[in-house]
């Protein structure tokens, strides 16, 4: 049934973590969407791997649970989980053992066999990161990734959990392999909004003449979750607002609106781009860093109606932890486009809403050919680009409002996703799975973007660890995190823009 229209060559696909929870909802939903857009290879094989015991079809059961629970498509499940199912297995396996990679590769020479010609593997980790580097080892010993060209390996952040550890696992993996079989993920680039920054940027005459700091004034980044941590507390003791979401999504983002223009599409013409915005970013030095940067954490309260266990209280987080479930950062691309223009970054939990927001404001139109009375709603020029759960883009500018007189309003231009695509895009996961068969790494992090960018935040995470907090919990959950959040911006003269409802 799946004549795919690609010419990809055939991959075998090998999940370690098969039975965790991002194959569960992620990863296999992506793959099945994929198959249905032909955008599988026409020879292709999945084992999931892990730990987990399952009978004879329990795994198929469980996958298809989670297809059918987590995929865009619900639609004839049960005819297309026929066709793609038999390309699907799973291998309880011990990870340390040296059996389970001679199992894989048997394995991938099995379907090499049965497929008369050799195959591409992709092994993705998705499992906890303190396992990825003895994973990497092993495939490497046993002469898994031997083949460059052929073979791929995935890893899922965290990359490190700060500068050094993220350089010395980029020198072990340098060690065993081409940068370009590895792929680290940033699931925020496979984004469709977060890709369409490229293209309202630079497929369109109209914004470049004023983007830079000559029109702009200042930069705004919110990436809000309406939710606590929901039981992962462990994973996030050791990680925070800062770790789990700046140093990668975040930074990312600033990229994306302050990078040059890239003179092609190649992976690292985009990433060298990206690069250098990350080397122009201003390190704070830690005498500074209470002055731009603000963490806080959530107590226990309310939101949507639904009641929110205070972060301290949840299973795995010790009582008086210090690790924030926000921050906010003030961060300056000190080069010619974004002289002395702030970007203003701010990520939480158990916020008010679910909310990824870009927002460029302009510098204020003069107002002197106006009457001071028609301008009293006089509002800068304004471009929000809402990520996600909304989809769109707004241009805000100023209307005249119907009558005799000259009154001036602030009004919205929108461009929306759903009304023009219908609400059925890709997952970041379909994108970004796709790109890793297909061996493009424009959207995966490189070594040196990631520890550039663990750089940034180094100073940081050392000065919130020389001063711990005193004031946690310092938020409510339903609000926009902590008062002094506020404050960041306000000394500036700014309120943090939130959608309209
Ligand atoms: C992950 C973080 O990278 O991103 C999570 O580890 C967070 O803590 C998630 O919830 C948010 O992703 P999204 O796509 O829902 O914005």
């Amino acid at each position: 049934m799946n004549q795919s229209i690609n010419k990809l060559p055939p991959t075998i696909i090998f999940i370690f973590g098969g039975s965790g929870d991002l194959a569960y909802r992620k990863l296999l939903p992506a793959l099945y969407n994929l198959y249905i857009d032909k955008y599988l290879p026409e020879k292709y094989f999945i084992y999931g791997i892990g730990r987990t015991e399952f009978n004879e079809n329990e795994y198929l059961d469980y996958i298809k649970k989670g297809i059918s629970s987590f995929s865009r498509r619900k639609e004839n499940l049960e005819e297309i989980w026929k066709v793609f199912s038999p390309n699907i297995d799973y291998i309880k396996a011990d990870l340390e053992q040296e059996a389970t990679y001679k199992d894989m590769a048997d394995k991938v020479a099995v379907k090499e066999k049965e497929w008369g010609e050799k195959a591409n593997t992709m092994y993705y980790m998705s499992v906890a990161p303190q396992m990825a580097p003895m994973i990497a080892t092993k495939l490497h010993e046993h002469k898994l990734t031997e083949d460059p060209c052929r073979s791929r390996i995935v890893f899922e952040k965290p990359f490190g959990h700060d500068l050094k550890s993220a350089m010395d696992l980029n020198i072990l993996l340098g060690t065993m392999f081409k940068e370009e079989q590895i792929y680290r993920i940033d699931h925020y680039l496979g984004k469709e909004t977060v890709q369409n920054i490229l293209a309202l940027r630079f497929a369109n005459a109209l914004f470049e003449p004023l983007w830079s700091s000559h029109y702009i004034d200042h930069v705004q980044i919110t990436v809000a979750e309406d939710i606590g941590v929901e039981g992962r507390g462990s994973y996030y003791e050791g990680a925070g607002a800062l770790r789990d979401m700046v140093q990668n999504h975040i930074l990312q983002l600033v990229c994306m609106i302050a990078m040059e223009a890239p003179v092609s599409f190649a992976a690292d013409e985009i990433r060298n781009k990206k690069l250098d915005v990350l080397k122009a970013i201003r390190r704070w030095q830690k005498d500074e860093v209470h002055r731009n940067a603000v963490r806080g954490q959530y107590s226990e309260g309310w939101v949507h109606g639904k009641e929110i266990i205070a972060y301290h209280a949840e299973k795995g987080v010790t009582p008086a932890s210090p690790v924030e479930t926000f921050a906010a950062v003030k961060f300056y691309v000190d080069n010619w486009r974004w002289k002395d223009v702030p970007f203003f970054v701010r990520t939480g939990k158990a916020m008010q809403s679910k909310s990824s927001l870009i927002v460029i404001e302009f510098k204020p139109a003069p107002q002197f050919s106006f009457p001071a009375e028609a301008g009293e709603t006089w509002r800068p020029n304004r471009l929000v680009i809402s990520i996600q759960p909304q989809m769109n883009i707004r241009l805000r500018f100023q209307a005249k409002r119907p009558g005799p007189q000259m009154l001036l309003q602030p009004v919205d231009m929108v461009f929306n996703y759903t009304d023009a695509y219908g609400d059925n895009s890709p997952e970041a996961y379909e994108t970004l799975l796709e790109d890793v068969i297909e061996g493009n790494p424009t959207l995966f992090m490189r070594a040196d973007q990631v520890e550039m960018a663990w750089e940034i935040i180094q100073p940081i995470l050392e000065a919130w660890h020389t001063r711990p907090p005193v004031d946690f919990p310092n938020y409510e959950p339903g609000t926009w995190g902590p008062e002094d959040a506020e404050a960041l911006i306000a000394r500036d003269g700014y309120n943090w823009t939130t959608l309209p409802k």
